[in-house]
């Protein structure tokens, strides 16, 4: 084949952003395989979109409206929130890159932390920016360290909380110190794409209305299970909302996705029952995977990242887990090269991990 060497040059920074690598979604050569790569919500949307999904698909020749208004009208509502201020996105990865798009110029700072959300950095380096990685402590965002990495340069700081893949947060108390540290016109992302799995956290969005600086994201492809659809959206003071539509593109939420949001809006049931379901499944397989001699932090989201003991033992457990028809996240873009992330199951899946990982640890060494 002819290697065709395009004389048409992108922009110059553009040559230094690494691809976004998504978890694995298929083994080769087999079947039937679990996907826990992926932090997605197995059980699925509510059944409200079970049952209206074929319906509105019949009205998807139609381009969906631009302005999102019933769906911002919902979240609004459940949240006690200005529809006005709020913004649809084609999931929160898009508002991500809005926001570093409208808001950084070359050779501005976007802070994330160590082990933060890869769209953070990819986002920055798209607009020229320029990515600063802040230490954690111990897998957990360190608000001194944030503070002592901000520049006259910075301009946006991302902090997802619950973070993945570490699946650590911090508190309230400290998002609110680190807002009254940082200067006004740097603006704090909080990230709650995992929020609505932890009981009675608003994500950050009751500080808004305190900090014109704070802007908060949140997404329908994890507790509402529609990932496929790509919905998410975001919420901060009015001028940001409006430079961030006035360049989005008009039809960026497709029909379907911006309905099926709306129907699970307002299933409050399904959420609070999905935490619950979550909570209990995710803290019976940490016991197990601990009793086990695998270490895993006290994770806040739908998901854990174990720790093993080397690069080529997470490497080992990986390729005998994808034997066993398991997918898990390898986490080495995230500079966890000693571990790996799994979404939390059903019970009978987590059940059955743990028997597999039992199974490993009967068999060969822990080290
Ligand atoms: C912390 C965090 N933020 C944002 C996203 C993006 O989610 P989406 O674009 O599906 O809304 C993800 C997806 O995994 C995530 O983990």
């Amino acid at each position: 084949m002819q290697n065709f060497n395009s004389k048409i040059k992108p922009l110059s920074h553009f040559h230094k952003i690494p691809l976004y690598q998504s978890g694995e979604s298929t083994i080769l050569g087999k079947e039937n395989v679990i996907k826990l790569s992926a932090n997605e919500n197995m059980n699925g949307p509510c059944n409200e979109v079970l049952n209206q999904i074929a319906h509105y698909s019949k009205n998807i020749f139609e381009y969906p409206d631009s302005n999102h208004f019933v769906l911002r009208s919902k979240i609004g509502m459940l949240h006690n929130i200005d529809p006005d201020r709020i913004i649809c996105g084609a999931g929160s990865d898009e508002i991500i890159q809005l926001l570093c798009r409208c808001f950084c110029e070359k050779n501005d700072e976007v802070i994330y932390t160590e082990h933060g959300f890869l769209m953070y950095k990819l986002s920055a380096l798209a607009t020229g920016a320029k990515p600063v990685e802040i230490k954690e402590t111990n897998r957990t965002a360190s608000i001194d360290n944030i503070c002592a990495g901000v520049t006259s340069r910075t301009k946006i700081i991302f902090l997802a909380n619950p973070n993945n893949p570490t699946g650590t947060m911090i508190s309230a108390t400290e998002i609110d110190k680190l807002l009254n540290k940082i200067p006004e016109n740097i603006l704090l992302v909080l990230d709650g794409a995992y929020a609505e799995y932890v009981n009675s956290f608003d994500g950050g969005i009751s500080l808004v209305n305190k900090f014109a600086n704070l802007f908060v994201t949140r997404t329908f492809s994890k507790i509402f299970g529609l990932g496929g659809l790509r919905v998410g959206w975001g919420y901060g003071a009015k001028d940001i909302i409006d430079v961030l539509n006035s360049v989005r593109s008009p039809f960026n939420v497709s029909s379907l996705g911006l309905k099926m949001a709306e129907l699970s809006v307002e299933d409050v049931n399904f959420v609070n029952e999905q935490r619950e379901l979550n909570k209990v499944n995710r803290e019976v397989l940490r016991n197990g995977l601990l009793d086990l001699g695998i270490m895993t932090d006290q994770s806040f989201a739908n998901f854990l990242l174990l720790r093993f003991e080397s690069e080529k033992q997470a490497n080992t457990i990986d390729l005998f887990l994808k034997e066993k028809g398991f997918i898990l996240r390898k986490v080495s873009s995230y500079g966890l090269p000693k571990c790996l992330r799994l979404s939390i199951g059903n019970k009978e899946i987590c059940e059955k991990l743990y028997l597999t990982l039992a199974e490993y640890f009967d068999n060969n060494d822990r080290v």
